[in-house]
């Protein structure tokens, strides 16, 4: 089947040289792209801004925005059967950035936020019978977050994990999730490399997509 997969941060502009971002390595997207990839897949890729070498994967598209996302995600999915949102997208964005470098004297007064599109609640007109992934990085409350994020979205399966941990969560190569599903399934994973978390996560968007 075709998977899209986000992954990394966003970055949104303050001026030429700034942006507000978040500390998402891309590793646990990237171990998803491989791994879809690696089972057969056609894997389209829209990546943030990280520091990893390119997975062979059928498409890799590179943004920088949370607006570039949404972009790239409305153009490419309506020819996927699943989405698999891992990226770390910003929530806020300032909004009136500037072309040139804010002098530091200007830059408490220029800073300004605004919210981003939430992506996944943008296309949940485009479901349909796709299958949605979503993540839950939290630094507390982990369980009724995912829920509620599960519920919210409309998600099919959450993935969500506690980054206050040393070994889980941005820029780790472990990972330990609880991954909850629209039925009210939940597995409480140990701790594991992404790519076996990506195994996982792959294995139940193919059972999902047989019995759909
Ligand atoms: N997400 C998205 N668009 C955004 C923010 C998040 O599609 N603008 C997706 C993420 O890729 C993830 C899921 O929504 O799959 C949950 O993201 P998270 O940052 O944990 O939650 P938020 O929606 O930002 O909610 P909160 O700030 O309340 O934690």
């Amino acid at each position: 089947m075709r998977i899209l997969v986000t992954a990394g941060p966003t970055r949104e502009p303050i001026d030429a040289v700034r942006f507000i971002s978040n500390r998402s390595s891309g590793k646990m997207g990237y171990a998803l792209a491989s791994e879809a990839a690696e089972r057969g897949h056609q894997v389209v890729l829209i990546s943030g801004p990280v520091s990893l070498p390119t997975p062979n994967v059928m498409r890799v598209k590179h943004v920088e925005t949370a607006a570039e996302m949404l972009c790239a995600v409305q153009e490419e999915l309506p020819a996927c059967r699943a989405l698999i949102m891992s990226a770390a997208v910003a929530d806020w964005r300032p909004s009136q950035p500037v072309a040139e470098k804010l002098k530091k004297r200007c830059m408490a007064d220029s800073l300004s936020l605004e919210r981003t599109a939430d992506i996944l609640a943008t296309v949940v007109d485009l479901k349909e019978d796709r299958i949605y992934v979503g993540f839950a990085a939290e630094t507390g409350e982990l369980l009724q977050e995912a829920q509620r994020k599960l519920e919210e979205k409309h998600l099919d399966l959450i993935v969500a994990n506690d980054v206050s941990r040393s070994d889980s969560g941005f820029g780790t190569d472990t990972n330990q999730a609880v991954i909850i599903s629209a039925d009210g399934h939940r597995t409480d994973l140990p701790l594991m490399s992404k790519a076996a978390l990506a195994a996982h996560i792959l294995a139940w968007i193919e059972s999902a997509a047989d019995v759909a």
